[in-house]
């Protein structure tokens, strides 16, 4: 379970390379494990018109449903050693539709990692 963390933060950092932050500067990878062993990876995508931008979670998890993924174990989220990315509110019920159960991994450093459920970080999300 441990080295699968680490792994999984590890290529949610390389992701990062690839963000698109011109704004904010703040670069993020998310790296989402799906109960069948495939990972998908995602940056966030930002927009001259700040409230289009996009999170990184969000973008992986987009990848991901479009390939026909709908059962989500874990998802790692990198944005260097300076900042640790949490999950915004947008993302948590996002992630909430489509993965009310998954492991939320964040940090800043490989081997001080924190993992949390998504319950625990949105309790009462909503539902139709
Ligand atoms: N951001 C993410 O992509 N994920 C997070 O968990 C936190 C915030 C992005 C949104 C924006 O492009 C930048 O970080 C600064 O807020």
């Amino acid at each position: 379970m441990e080295g699968l963390v680490k792994d999984l933060y590890a290529l949610a950092e390389a992701a990062r390379e690839n963000a698109y932050a011109p704004y904010s500067g703040f670069k993020v990878g998310a790296a989402l494990l799906t109960k069948d062993g495939k990972v998908y990876t995602g940056v966030n995508v930002e927009n001259a018109s700040f409230g289009a931008t996009l999170c990184a979670e969000r973008a992986a998890f987009a990848k991901a449903v479009s390939e026909g993924k709908r059962e989500f174990a874990a998802i790692a989220v990198a944005a260097g050693s300076e900042k640790e990315a949490i999950p915004c509110g947008i993302c948590r019920q996002f992630m909430y539709e489509l993965a009310p159960e998954i492991v939320v991994i964040t940090g800043t450093d490989k081997d001080l990692l924190n993992t949390a459920k998504l319950e625990d970080l949105l309790p009462l999300g909503f539902r139709l």
